[in-house]
């Protein structure tokens, strides 16, 4: 699976030799701070166990389970800058999504146009399975992506932050007819 956004920007499963990028990407704060369940410091070891999943094998199989988690590289060329995942969500039938992108490449709507690509390939995938959203309460930059893409506010929760080691409250999010 290969999915071009544009000539520059592409989403592919990961693969081991995604390693460094993911580890120059993720082992910082600023991104890391934000993300439910990413250790931080964030180290090759990481890596080298979220590279293992199975799910990376056959992610266009595991995007038609809704009990299945996949994930996507965002690509600038052949390099990994950035990072998509749907998990099974609480709700049944549902896909909680997830993203992250290298600092260097904030602030340029990279992530809007990676994850509308994600959601469009989904829904072509298995139109039955709904897509949720959630952000911490404080990630408004994360908010406003959310929202750009026309989720609406659905309720909040609390999760306990991996890398921030607390309770911490989410907004969360929901298409529209979903
Ligand atoms: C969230 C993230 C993926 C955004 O990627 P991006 O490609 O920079 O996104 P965009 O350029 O589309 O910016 C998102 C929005 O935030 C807005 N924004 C930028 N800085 C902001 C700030 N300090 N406060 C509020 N909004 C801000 C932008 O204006 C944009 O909104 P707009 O398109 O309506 O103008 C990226 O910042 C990131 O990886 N952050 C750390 C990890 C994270 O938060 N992941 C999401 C977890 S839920």
């Amino acid at each position: 699976m290969h999915i071009q956004i544009d000539q520059t920007y592409s989403l592919r499963p990961f693969r081991p030799s995604d390693r460094d990028d993911l580890v120059a990407g993720l082992n910082d704060w600023a991104v890391a701070r934000w993300l439910a369940r990413v250790p931080y410091p964030y180290r090759q070891d990481h890596a080298d166990e979220f590279l293992r999943w199975d799910e990376h094998i056959d992610v266009a199989t595991a995007m038609t389970n809704s009990g299945s988690g996949f994930a996507l590289a965002v690509c600038r060329h052949k390099r990994v800058i950035g990072g998509l995942v749907a998990n099974p969500a609480e709700e049944k039938q549902h896909r909680e999504i997830g993203f992250w992108l290298a600092r260097p490449f904030w602030g340029q709507r990279i992530m809007r146009r990676a994850v509308a690509t994600m959601i469009d390939e989904m829904l072509r995938a298995a139109p039955h399975i709904g897509i949720v959203a959630s952000a911490n309460h404080d990630n408004l930059r994360s908010q406003r992506l959310i929202r750009a893409l026309g989720f609406v506010p659905d309720g909040q929760r609390e999760v306990i932050s991996t890398p921030l080691q607390r309770a911490v409250l989410l907004h969360c999010f929901r298409r529209p007819g979903d």
